[in-house]
């Protein structure tokens, strides 16, 4: 049983570790103006990651002044956000979990 334990423990250690945990970084970052189905302030993911590929997503996340027109918007109120590559990695890979739906 102890050692069920440990394991548990040291998976959650390298999740946190390797910030992977997408949903984690949604919800500190985005939550406020994006949902993961429903229309916020902000398109939801579901509709996103209908629409976009990882590296769209990717770009748009680091600099959004940088890719509205070329996604079709004609401004854009997003804010820039600094977070490192592996939170960026971690929230691309969670907003295209919504593929579908
Ligand atoms: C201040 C509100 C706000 C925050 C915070 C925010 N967004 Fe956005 N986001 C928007 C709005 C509004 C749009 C629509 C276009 C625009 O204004 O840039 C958008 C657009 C996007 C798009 C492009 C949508 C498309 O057409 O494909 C992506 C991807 C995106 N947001 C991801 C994120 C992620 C990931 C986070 C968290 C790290 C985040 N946004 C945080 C408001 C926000």
């Amino acid at each position: 049983m102890k050692k069920i334990y440990f394991i548990i423990l040291l998976l959650s250690i390298s999740v946190y570790a390797n910030g992977l945990d997408g949903k984690k970084v949604f919800e500190t970052y985005c939550w406020g103006c994006h949902h993961q189905t429903a229309v916020a302030f902000g398109p939801p993911f579901s509709e996103i990651a209908n629409k976009r590929t990882k590296e769209e997503i990717k770009a748009y996340i680091i600099e959004p002044k940088a890719m509205y027109k070329a996604f079709g918007y004609k401004r854009t109120v997003m804010t820039q956000l600094k977070l490192n590559d592996k939170e960026i990695e971690a929230l691309s890979e969670y907003i295209l979990l919504y593929k579908g739906k």
